[in-house]
């Protein structure tokens, strides 16, 4: 039988969701198969609200029949279940493949409990071969490429059809090869700090269980 380490990841996450939660939805095709299994246990009975981190997830939450709240309701949420692109063993992780990262931290940042779901190509020892993205207004971002470039690293706007990408909050997207990435938390906040970033898709001391899908039919989870 095939097992798609995602989809086992995705689903064995949402067991930890319980009636009454405010629950962060994220985003990409691991945490699809999250909000897909929300969707089949809402129809069964269970009671929750859900807080997606990008217009994507939004979609697919309400096609599942997911009530939705904003953070105009609130400011906390019990749990979230995202996706990363690398996650190393002190549980730093890259995000925003998708583009989604803004508002997958700021959902993290709010949340009691992050877990994230990922295949085995994504769990690394140290960081950085997966290009870093780093949201940034559209306004100078030239300049703002440069002065991230200084860091020592390699920035390349994303393009999509020859465009800037946008993203859900109207900013471009610098994809940041670095190599290796030994300081997470001083590089997030050194290019935090630069001008012109929104935001960058390094989440340090933010995630609290890694659940790992594998193509054997096993399921790994770990905790720090
Ligand atoms: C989107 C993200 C995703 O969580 C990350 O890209 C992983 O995606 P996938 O589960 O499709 O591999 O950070 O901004």
């Amino acid at each position: 039988m095939t097992h798609i380490p995602k989809q086992l990841a995705g689903e064995r996450a949402a067991q930890y969701v319980e009636d009454d939660m405010i629950v962060g939805l994220g985003t990409g095709s691991t945490a699809f198969f999250t909000i897909q299994k929300l969707g089949q246990r809402i129809a069964q009975g269970l009671k929750i609200k859900g807080i997606p981190t990008s217009e994507q997830s939004r979609q697919q939450a309400l096609a599942e029949n997911i009530p939705l709240i904003d953070f105009d309701q609130t400011t906390h949420l019990d749990l979230t279940i995202d996706g990363a692109d690398e996650i190393d063993p002190q549980f730093n992780l890259t995000k925003g493949g998708g583009g989604a990262l803004l508002r997958e931290k700021i959902v993290a940042q709010n949340s009691a409990i992050e877990i994230i779901v990922v295949d085995p190509s994504k769990w690394v020892k140290h960081l950085g071969a997966y290009p870093l993205p780093v949201e940034v207004v559209p306004f100078g971002w030239q300049a703002t490429l440069k002065h991230i470039a200084q860091l020592g690293c390699k920035p390349k706007l994303r393009l999509l059809s020859n465009a800037p990408i946008l993203t859900d909050n109207g900013n471009y997207i610098l994809d940041c090869d670095f190599k290796t990435i030994t300081d997470p938390p001083t590089t997030e906040k050194t290019i935090n700090a630069i001008c012109g970033v929104v935001e960058c898709g390094l989440f340090t001391n933010l995630a609290h269980r890694v659940i790992i899908g594998h193509s054997d039919g096993t399921v790994e989870e770990k905790v720090l």
